[in-house]
């Protein structure tokens, strides 16, 4: 994945913030989007931020 991806443009989020946020203890998405603020808006993107989170957690 290209972490300077963005993921969320509501919040400004990209996939590195997401890489971040499961490495400082976020192991649910709720965690990341309380962490980050990701998908937290207009939510248009939460389905492919759930899937960025998921990938990032097997190991991507
Ligand atoms: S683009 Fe992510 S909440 Fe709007």
């Amino acid at each position: 994945m290209n972490d300077k991806k963005l993921v969320c443009n509501c919040m400004n989020i990209t996939i590195a913030d997401i890489r971040s946020a499961v490495k400082s203890g976020a192991d649910t998405f709720d965690k990341v989007q309380s962490k980050t603020g990701a998908s937290t808006s207009c939510k248009r993107c939460i389905e492919y931020a759930e899937n960025v989170f998921k990938a990032i957690m097997d190991g991507e």
